[in-house]
């Protein structure tokens, strides 16, 4: 074989098998830190120090010792015990925000598995820099506008490459024990680093690597790091290289590496200092995130917020006037009654719809604003119908948080039935909750006049039929009632925005026979309810674990009151202390789909993942459906509590009934890695169910389950899309080039000869060009090969996201399966300079007055942001508690200067100011009243001319120079 040759395998083999990592692990290793970890220890450790901080300033305790052992619960304890109105702790959105952070750190290594800067692989240090900056940048304009969650995929992917810094580069060797700053600061120098032509490494002593750096480099402080190829060896000479099995340029003289990626690695005997200075290098990143963002945005962003957002998706044609009135009352409700709680929904999303038209979506976190929007939808127009139901779900799937819950209010079938198949592949990537009200008459049932006068439209079996499918796919609910009903079928939205609700238990039966469903209640649940969806007749019998019964002919009996509301039973059950297994039997021949939904601190969430082959097997996220007959693994976390025992995970489908048990394997804390093998194709739900050995005295058993509530469905097609990118310019067109393939038992059938359609979509409707359809020919090993290509327009805001999905559809029209891409949307940031700072005075306290409260002192200051700053948008205290007043004057030379004027009582004689920048530069300020000293020590005061020059003076001099020089 010619070097050529084996040059194009080794391309080929790297390109089949992307893990060949060469980072801190992504996700696994027993014995080392992993990016996992390091992202994990630092999400807590900056989160706790931020609600010590807040508890603080109220004056509040807080109990809780910030070290290496913090876990999402005990953080989030202590953070909430802050707000008293907090009845149940679900850590599930600050677990999935904290997965969301390490995932798409993991991802890294996947997506840009050649690409040195994402690295800081071959001395790439202003490449490596000005990708944790630039993706600051966006990580800010998305706090900025409330995005929180692409927020944490572009802060997730930019830890990733700090984090490797301190792996790969000498930084630790050079002795240094702090985060190397400059690279969270793109306007400070990159000093000292290893010129191209110096030599920086001497081969290893066989194995031993312990002193390979060459002398000359440590003494002067040069930085360098390792080079690393997996196709060529050639680096340039005398450099390091990265060192392991996989990197060829590590066999050439110098021979060995340097990298810290593990305990087992060529630097391993450093590996625990190189991942704990990633842990700091990563608090001091989400530091400065969150002095630009401010801590209730960056306490978001963290995924610490109990509540989820109210999204609602509503109808605005003639005939709805009822069902937003309807809306209103009940959102108004819930928003009135959580305000300033922490149960207070963290966002609005709110999407009218009619024919032709949809959205725009209203997304904020204020409740007012959310309010006004609500008050301004008017029913008017249409009568026809249907409507563009789906295109409007679209808007809210993609804009909502994963995990959301959306309602959709509706009188008509929808027109855009076409997005379904989209639809239902955006409610698996999010995993969020439709539930439909529909009030459409249907098409048996006798016509009823709405108050309004104006008839509710007529829904056919098959406009139901379409909201059904979704509602289960998602783990929702297709309710159908009239409009004068609505008001008892809206409590469903009022049960779902408590805090801390769960799945229990969830089945269909489709088309409808009589069946009976078990369940566990355990100790841990509260306010279990239970829903029946279905059309009459259609009876149930509830039985308790003791055996106590109640069918449904009593509204009100020993274990339930029973509410019905058009298709919708509503049973709210009195468990307090029956634990264990209860019963459900339901006799009807129509569909019909029951639910049980309690509160409690004990949930899961989880995330199906790849495993990537070769030597170093580790796993990234997938997106998109596991094969039929193949295997699947899928990363779980429980949540709520450190005592729980998982016994069994399986896929369920409940159509067979179908179960595939997982087998698990423990990750360390309350992480689990599941397989599963040979899932046959079907749709299936994923079921936890365990013990758990706190709950105590009431319970009989201490068994538990839960549910996740989206659907798992299996294809046949394999779809596969590589971005080298995750970010468009404006006015820019990326393309992706994607794969398709048939599959058998997971295994691409390499001679096939299929055509498939191909559908391409973006929820931001930028123009985006793809091949209609591809076909597997002989010869090409069975894949399809073809290219997306998507432009953002120039007019596109900096921190826009863009999701954008590829469809692949079987010829039989009977199987999808579809990948889905993020990207963001980033200007250029060229402002790079902080904020900087000048005193203009600062006035002085009498330390000989007895009491501080009776005297005031002032501290004046100008800010500015540079002639070619982006200006200054916030100033705001960050230790202090006195008052700011800030004037805006443009000086002669056309700058922008903010003047600040802060008052405080000399009790508080310290302030430190941040000034924040348009695109997220944070310039801190810290003053100090200066003291009129006593008589005795007026002495000193007139040897320095009669004028106290002050330690916070001189501190003074030094900040405003610091900042000047930075
Ligand atoms: C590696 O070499 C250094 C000296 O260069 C020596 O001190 C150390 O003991 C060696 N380590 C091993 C494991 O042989
Ligand atoms: C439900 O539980 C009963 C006994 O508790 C058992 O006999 C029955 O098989 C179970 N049904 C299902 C569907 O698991
Ligand atoms: C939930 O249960 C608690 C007591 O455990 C009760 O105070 C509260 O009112 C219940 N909430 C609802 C919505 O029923
Ligand atoms: C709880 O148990 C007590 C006695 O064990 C019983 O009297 C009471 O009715 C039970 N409560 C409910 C709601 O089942």
């Amino acid at each position: 074989m010619t070097t050529r040759q084996s040059g194009m395998l080794l391309v080929v083999l790297v390109l089949s098998l992307p893990g060949l990592i060469h980072s801190f692990k992504p996700l696994f290793n027993s014995n080392s830190f992993t990016h996992r970890e390091i992202t994990r220890t630092a999400v807590l450790q900056k989160t706790a120090e931020v609600c010590r901080d807040i508890a603080a300033s109220k004056g509040l305790d807080f109990n809780l010792i910030i070290d290496n052992n913090l876990s999402a619960g005990k953080v989030q304890r202590a953070c909430s015990s802050m707000d008293t109105f907090t009845s149940f702790v679900s850590t599930i959105k600050f677990e999935t925000a904290i997965a969301s952070m390490y995932l798409s750190n993991a991802a890294v290594d996947a997506i840009f598995l050649l690409s040195a800067a994402h690295h800081f692989d071959d001395e790439t240090f202003q490449g490596g820099r000005d990708i944790i900056t630039e993706g600051a940048s966006v990580v800010k304009a998305h706090a900025k506008i409330e995005n929180y969650f692409r927020g944490r995929l572009t802060l997730g992917q930019i830890c990733h490459t700090l984090q490797d810094f301190y792996s790969h580069s000498n930084w630790v060797e050079l002795g240094n024990k702090a985060p190397y700053s400059a690279l969270i600061r793109p306007d400070q120098p990159l000093k000292n680093l290893a010129g191209q032509n110096t030599p920086t490494c001497r081969s290893c002593v066989g194995e031993n690597c312990t002193n390979n750096i060459l002398p000359d480099v440590l003494n002067q402080g040069l930085l360098t790091s390792g080079y690393f190829s997996i196709i060529s060896s050639s680096k340039p000479t005398g450099k390091c290289s990265h060192g392991g099995f996989f990197d060829r340029t590590s066999r050439r003289d110098p021979v060995g590496g340097i990298n810290k990626d593990t305990i087992d690695s060529s630097h391993g005997f450093r590996h625990n200092e190189a991942a704990n200075l990633a842990i700091r290098a990563t608090m001091e990143l989400l530091e400065d995130v969150r002095l630009a963002a401010g801590d209730t945005n960056f306490m978001r962003l963290m995924g610490l917020s109990q509540s989820p957002v109210l999204c609602f998706v509503i109808d605005t044609t003639g005939s709805m006037s009822d069902d937003i009135d309807e809306a209103k009352r009940v959102s108004f409700e819930i928003i009135d009654r959580k305000r300033g709680t922490g149960q207070e929904p963290s966002g609005y999303i709110l999407v009218p719809f009619n024919d032709p038209d949809y959205g725009p979506i209203v997304m904020t976190s204020n409740a007012d604003v959310f309010k006004g929007q609500m008050n301004s939808l008017t029913a008017a127009g249409g009568g026809d119908i249907p409507e563009m139901a789906l295109s409007g779900l679209q808007l809210a799937l993609t804009a909502a948080p994963p995990f959301s819950e959306i309602f959709l209010f509706t009188d008509a079938p929808a027109k855009d039935a076409y997005l379904k198949n989209t639809i239902i592949a955006l409610i698996e990537s999010t995993k969020s909750e439709v539930t439909f009200m529909l009030t459409g008459s249907s098409a048996g049932r006798r016509r009823r006049r709405a108050s309004q006068g104006v008839a509710p439209r007529v829904m056919s079996r098959s406009g139901a039929q379409l909201y059904q499918d979704l509602a289960e796919a998602s783990g929702g609910q297709a309710i159908q009632v009239t409009k004068s009903e609505l008001s008892l079928a809206t409590s469903v939205i009022v049960d779902s925005s408590a805090s801390a609700v769960v799945t229990v238990f969830q089945a269909s039966r489709n088309p409808g026979r009589p069946d009976n469903f078990n369940f566990t209640v355990d100790g841990s649940l509260q306010n279990i309810t239970a829903y029946i969806t279905g059309d009459s007749p259609l009876t149930f019998s509830l039985t308790s674990s003791t055996g106590v019964s109640q069918t449904s002919s009593q509204s009100s009996g020993p274990l339930a009151s029973v509410t019905t509301a058009g298709n919708l039973r509503r049973l709210s059950l009195n468990t307090d202390n029956e634990t264990g297994l209860w019963q459900l039997s339901v006799s009807s021949n129509n569909p019909y789909l029951v639910k049980v939904t309690g509160q409690s601190s004990v949930n899961f969430i989880y995330n199906l993942v790849e495993e990537h082959e070769g030597a170093h097997g580790d796993f990234s996220v997938k997106e998109g459906r596991p094969l039929s007959g193949g295997n699947a693994s899928i990363l779980v976390t429980v949540t709520g509590s450190e005592t729980v025992k998982v016994t069994e995970v399986t896929l369920f489908d409940n159509s067979g009934p179908t179960e595939v048990k997982g087998s698990l394997q423990s990750l360390g804390s309350s992480d689990f890695l599941v397989t599963f093998s040979g899932i046959p194709a079907g749709e299936f739900v994923l079921v936890l169910k365990g013990e758990d050995s706190s709950s105590t005295s009431r319970s009989t058993s201490s068994s538990f389950q839960r549910q996740a509530s989206t659907q798992i469905k299996t294809s046949s097609i394999s779809v596969t899309a590589q971005a080298n990118n995750t970010n468009i310019e404006p006015g820019t067109t990326i393309s992706i080039p994607f794969t398709v393939a048939a599959t058998t038992d997971g295994v691409i059938t390499d001679s096939a000869t299929e055509t498939f359609t191909v559908r391409v979509s973006n929820d931001r409707s930028y123009t985006s060009t793809s091949p209609s359809s591809v076909t597997t020919v002989a010869g090409s090993g069975g894949k399809a090969n073809g290219t997306v290509t998507l432009t953002a327009p120039s007019s596109a805001a900096s921190g826009t996201d863009v999701t954008l999905t590829i469809e692949a559809e079987n010829a039989a029209a009977t199987d999808i399966n579809y990948v889905v891409l993020r990207f963001s949307v980033t200007a250029k940031v060229t402002d790079v300079n902080r904020p900087v700072c000048q005193v203009v005075t600062t006035s002085t306290c009498d330390s000989t007055s007895l009491l501080c409260s009776s005297s005031q002192w002032e501290f004046i200051a100008n800010f500015t942001d540079g002639i070619n700053g982006t200006g200054i948008e916030s100033v705001t205290i960050r230790q202090g508690n006195g008052t700011l007043n800030m004037s805006t004057v443009v000086e002669a030379g056309g700058e922008n200067i903010t003047l600040v004027t802060y008052t405080a009582s000399c009790c508080s004689p310290i302030v430190e100011l941040t000034a924040v920048d348009s695109v997220g530069n944070v310039g801190i300020c810290v003053g100090q009243a200066r003291v009129l000293t006593t008589p005795a020590s007026a002495v000193q005061t007139t040897s320095t001319g009669g004028y106290t020059l002050n330690i916070s003076t001189i501190l003074w001099l030094n900040v405003v120079f610091s900042v000047l020089l930075k």
